[in-house]
């Protein structure tokens, strides 16, 4: 095997790497990406050029793949999302983006001529995948708190009635942790009498709080989604991004059928796929099980109450939905956002409470910000 034979110089510019990296670790507190996991089992895997090419339900010629440990994963998200049965196609993504785009890719396919209808809270990734496939679009208006508004929806849909509707739902907005109910959004379609329609939710955060809380609002298969994409790298955690996503597989089988006819089962939207990132998600899944997840999920929910509490204790108009560990406040003072990682929109910020976010973190931002609006 070749060995590796870096410089003292180069060495010494991955040592630096490494310094800054441990001591930002714990100033993140704005975005969703769990620092707390041990992958160290899964290192000696990093000997091998692994690929996961093409569909991980199909054999392929690439044997050097780790497919069977993907199929678990899906399975275990399947269970999660309340997938139906035997009924149900996913694949490890490269992370929510791609799932997303994955999940309008299969609409598009089903309704070509359809309408896109996505909230003003959206991700800004999703107005280029839509401009990338070249999808008739709407954006909707938002309500204060980031959920799509019902009404502007229930008008715009309306008034083009006799074109299919592909619905974006948010299923934790970006910025505002708001989930777009899909039982509202459902009860608008029956009642202008729209059959034929694909919801697809982009649940990157909350698809991994949701199916661990008590009473989650309406998100998942058995509320109507046709397709979900679930972020990897961020409420599970992982160093790489990473993602699942999955749909009915009566809308992919129309996929796969339209792309056999030009000779290939090519299912998935990157060819070449990690192999090593559904290792991790297996890790965590495996490691953590089912209580363990819940527990981590608890946790997160509880600290980001304290953390409400706190804020406001100190006289900082802070809020979140149910079932969210996003913490929203008015954009924080200069200091407070050279010292911590936050990632404001306009007038506001937020906190993240993920599972590496602990109560002393949250006490010092608390006092930093309080601190900071002194006169
Ligand atoms: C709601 C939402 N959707 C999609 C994405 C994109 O996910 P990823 O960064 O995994 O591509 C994000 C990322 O923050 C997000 O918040």
């Amino acid at each position: 095997m070749t060995r590796s034979n870096l410089s003292s110089a180069d060495q010494q510019r991955l040592d630096g790497l490494y310094a800054r990296l441990l001591a930002l670790r714990p100033r993140n507190v704005g975005y969703p990406t769990n620092q707390d996991f041990d992958f160290s089992e899964l290192f000696r895997f990093l000997e091998f050029s692994i690929n996961n090419v093409g569909d991980p339900f199909h054999s392929t010629n690439y044997r050097l793949n780790t497919m069977e440990f993907e199929r678990e994963v899906l399975e275990d998200f399947a269970r999660l999302t309340r997938a139906p049965e035997g009924e149900w196609w996913g694949y490890v993504t490269g992370g929510g983006t791609e799932g997303n785009m994955y999940g309008l890719y299969v609409a598009r396919e089903l309704f070509p001529e359809g309408i896109c209808y996505f909230s003003e809270d959206t991700h800004y990734s999703v107005a280029k995948v839509l401009r990338l496939q070249h999808t008739r679009n709407i954006m909707i208006k938002s309500q204060a708190d980031g959920q799509m508004d019902y009404d502007d929806l229930r008008e715009t849909l309306r008034i083009h009635r006799d074109v299919p509707p592909i619905l974006f739902a948010n299923i934790g907005t970006t910025m505002k942790g708001a989930v777009d109910d899909l039982a509202k959004i459902r009860a608008i379609l029956d009642d202008l009498a729209i059959a034929n329609a694909h919801i697809h939710a982009d649940a990157a955060l909350s698809g991994m709080i949701l199916p661990f809380v008590e009473e989650p609002q309406p998100w998942c298969f058995a509320d109507g989604a046709d397709s979900i994409s679930i972020s990897g790298h961020k409420m599970l955690g992982a160093p790489i991004p990473c993602g699942v996503v999955l749909a009915r597989k009566t809308h992919v089988d129309r996929i796969a059928r339209s792309i056999e006819y030009i000779g290939a089962l090519d299912t998935t939207i990157a060819g070449s796929r990690s192999a090593f990132s559904p290792l991790m998600l297996w890790h965590r899944l495996r490691t953590l099980g089912e209580e363990g997840l819940r527990a981590m999920v608890r946790g997160c929910l509880e600290r980001a109450e304290i953390a409400v509490r706190l804020l406001r204790a100190c006289g900082i108009d802070a809020w979140r939905h149910e079932n969210s560990v996003t913490v929203i406040f008015p954009r924080p003072p200069k200091p407070v956002m050279e010292k911590w990682i936050i990632a404001p929109r306009k007038d506001i910020g937020h906190l993240i409470v993920m599972p590496h976010v602990t109560m002393a973190m949250i006490e010092e931002f608390a006092a930093d910000f309080a601190a900071a609006m002194q006169p």
